[in-house]
């Protein structure tokens, strides 16, 4: 049988592996053999013509991807949309390719010059033409996605490929008839996953395995119920039987060192058009502006690969570049996203770096009401640590109490707008929350290469550091606890029990007792650890000054527990005279305010212990209002509260023996953070050593 199907091929002769420009090339250079090829191309050729028409576009010399012709362009009835390689070693096929196509009768599109799309090995359409299916990823750029929609006027779905073993489209993904698709899902990423799934029912989604993708068993061509493929394994074949498909294997072993199979082999050119299908497309597209040390301090990097993992492309409309040390450089970025999903994740991200619109694309941010109290619309803004600015009425309004992953709350009152990061939680009806991603923006202090270099000895260099390290950033700390004292600024410390375990309780004492610190944040077991050193002498029943358990010891916090219970308060105790040295001891004298907040594990309570955690997150808001630094000390659960609750531009030194807690709080993005993975006691014992110099007074050594 013959189908009217017609199949564009291009013979073998000028065929070799001369370059590298996909993995598979990679040690195939001029390693296929010319006999084999024309041999095994002859037999697909052969097959074809028993299934369906053949045309043959004439090889040019010095093109050998030539014979690929699914990267000619791609058809719908009599329109073609021309290849733009992206790869120079192919360009050179389009002239040839473009002939052919006017040669018999299509009408032409040329995409815009430097945005590469290749063809039908990029771009498959739904077998019952439905929809297109567009790759992007390697070769196609997701830009040219809507000129794919608009001038074949059809629903352009985009996939994103993101394993460069499977570069096309084609090599992991075959839409087959009555609506089945072969593909193979680790190729794309989950984004793209979840719209085939949505698009193709699960029993019409064939999923095959790693072994038969890198045979290229998608890579076939599927005319009626028989499906053309190099090399299929047995039960892939059993799957496809059962749904009616019959398998025809033809060895194409060395077209697969270049890359290619049955389907990169063959171009179909009669696509029947559905007239009563339209255009659409879901790539949006944004420009904007990004100012600053770009080059200098990598900005630019950082925000182009944002926009990249997270499933979006750019094009750089214009940079300019600063030419003196000092002068800033801007760029006008386009981003295209395949949804406005993913659009506003990317430019959630960016807002972050501090991108922003275009004067003349600046637009009010998107108001809706709060309808339930405490419940947030779906799509808010999730505020972050970056000093943040809506727009609203045409005007920039500065968002106050800025904290991380809070929703931005606009009440009109008035003497003006109020706007304001707000928890979930606490908004109310009667406010509006701005959402998705128009009209806000971060202003984010320019780094230069040199602010850059200089935190490396200066205090803010963000990163995690260890060993040698530890010591200098001992010094940076103590020179800003000094300051910060002396200009009576405010410290706020979280500490948690291992604090007291590693001997640094009597550091921390002193640090208070010095007017160091001006609040202290934990749980109830620093509290309870550190009255019972301050009681009995032991640390969780270890005694702190032999370093070894102590019969029964580990009853021992259980009765301090008791103890201040009677006394009602760990204030009463002190009061007493129960409690006569230790952390909360000097935080009593010296009335530094603490908050120990509670969890499910405590013993006791403590009485001073808020069990009520909504009440210790405002406690801990509170106390952290308007602090200059944050010293974390091994406690990665308190010290990852507060990180969220505070702004940008706090200080933040966070000491933990376990990296992944430093590296987690140290992540923030921002420069003001720094890490030091040590023991925390070893650290507090440096740092009182160090404070201990800067404040002794300088005496002149006269002999
Ligand atoms: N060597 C060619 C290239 O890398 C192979 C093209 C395969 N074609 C395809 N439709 N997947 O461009």
């Amino acid at each position: 049988m013959t189908s009217q199907i017609r199949f564009l091929i291009c013979p073998p002769h000028y065929y070799d592996v001369d370059y590298v420009i996909n993995p598979w090339m990679e040690g195939n250079i001029h390693k296929s053999s010319q006999d084999r090829a024309v041999e095994q191309w002859d037999k697909l050729h052969h097959i074809l013509k028993e299934n369906a028409i053949v045309d043959i576009v004439p090889p040019e010399k010095g093109w050998p991807d030539m014979v690929f012709t699914a990267n000619a362009g791609l058809v719908l009835g009599k329109t073609v949309v021309l290849s733009r390689f992206l790869h120079k070693e192919r360009q050179g096929e389009e002239p040839y390719f473009k002939q052919w196509f006017e040669d018999n009768g299509y009408t032409v599109h040329e995409l815009p010059k430097d945005l590469p799309f290749e063809g039908a090995g990029d771009a498959l359409l739904d077998r019952e033409g439905r929809w297109l299916w567009a790759g992007y990823g390697f070769r196609t750029e997701l830009d040219s996605h809507p000129y794919l929609a608009k001038w074949l006027d059809i629903e352009v779905l985009s996939l994103r490929l993101i394993d460069e073993r499977f570069y096309h489209l084609d090599t992991c993904f075959c839409p087959l008839a009555n609506g089945y698709l072969l593909y193979y899902p680790p190729a794309f990423d989950s984004y793209s996953n979840r719209l085939i799934e949505m698009r193709v029912p699960q029993q019409k989604r064939i999923a095959i395995t790693e072994a038969d993708a890198v045979n290229f068993a998608c890579n076939a061509v599927n005319v009626d119920s028989i499906v053309v493929m190099n090399k299929a394994s047995e039960p892939l074949k059993a799957r496809l039987a059962e749904v009616g498909f019959q398998v025809i294997e033809t060895p194409l072993t060395e077209f697969l060192k270049a890359g290619g199979a049955a389907k990169c082999l063959t171009l179909r050119v009669t696509e029947p058009v559905r007239e009563e299908l339209h255009a659409n497309v879901s790539v949006e597209s944004r420009v904007f502006n990004l100012e600053g040390h770009l080059l200098d301090s990598g900005l630019i990097n950082r925000a182009l690969d944002l926009i990249v993992d997270n499933g979006g492309s750019f094009q750089v409309l214009n940079f300019s570049l600063g030419e003196q040390r000092q002068s800033t450089s801007a760029a006008e970025v386009k981003v295209s996203a395949p949804s406005h999903e993913v659009m506003e994740s990317i430019i959630s991200h960016l807002i972050d770096l501090g991108a922003v619109d275009l004067p003349q694309d600046e637009r009010d941010a998107k108001l809706e009401p709060v309808i339930q109290a405490g419940v947030a619309p779906d799509d808010f803004y999730v505020s972050t640590i970056y000093p943040t600015e809506v727009r609203i009425n045409g005007e920039w309004v500065k968002v106050q109490n800025q904290r991380m992953d809070g929703a931005i709350a606009i009440t009109r009152t008035p003497k003006g707008i109020v706007a304001q990061c707000k928890l979930l939680r606490d908004v109310e009806v009667g406010e509006e929350v701005v959402v998705d991603v128009l009209g806000i923006r971060t202003v984010r202090k320019t780094e230069s290469r040199e602010k850059r270099n200089a935190e490396e000895f200066s205090f803010m260099s963000s990163g995690v550091s260890s060993e040698r390290r530890v010591e200098l950033v001992v010094e940076q700390v103590a020179w800003e606890l000094r300051k910060i004292r002396d200009g009576g600024g405010k410290v706020v410390v979280t500490a948690g029990p291992v604090v007291i375990h590693t001997g640094g309780g009597e550091h921390l004492s002193k640090l208070i007792r010095e007017g160091y610190v001006q609040a202290l944040l934990g749980g109830n077991a620093i509290a309870v650890h550190d009255i019972e050193q301050a009681m009995m002498g032991t640390s969780l029943g270890v005694d702190m000054k032999r370093g070894v358990a102590v019969r029964g010891g580990h009853r021992h916090h259980l009765k301090v527990i008791n103890t201040i219970r009677r006394y009602g308060s760990i204030a009463k105790a002190v009061e007493a005279g129960v409690i006569q040295s230790g952390v909360m001891y000097e935080c009593v004298r010296n009335k530094v305010p603490f908050c120990l907040a509670g969890s499910i594990r405590d013993d006791g309570p403590l009485p001073d212990t808020e069990m009520n955690l909504i009440k210790a997150q405002t406690e801990y808001a509170r106390l952290l209002k308007g602090a200059d630094m944050i010293l974390m000390l091994s406690s990665m659960l308190h010290s990852i509260g507060v990180g969220n609750m505070t702004p940008a531009g706090v200080k933040m030194v966070c000491v933990d023996i376990n990296p992944a807690v430093v590296t987690k709080l140290s992540d923030r993005g921002s420069i003001e953070s720094v890490g030091v993975v040590t023991d925390v006691g070893l650290f507090l014992s440096l740092l009182l050593q160090q404070l201990q110099k800067l404040t002794s007074p300088y005496t002149a050594k006269v002999s």
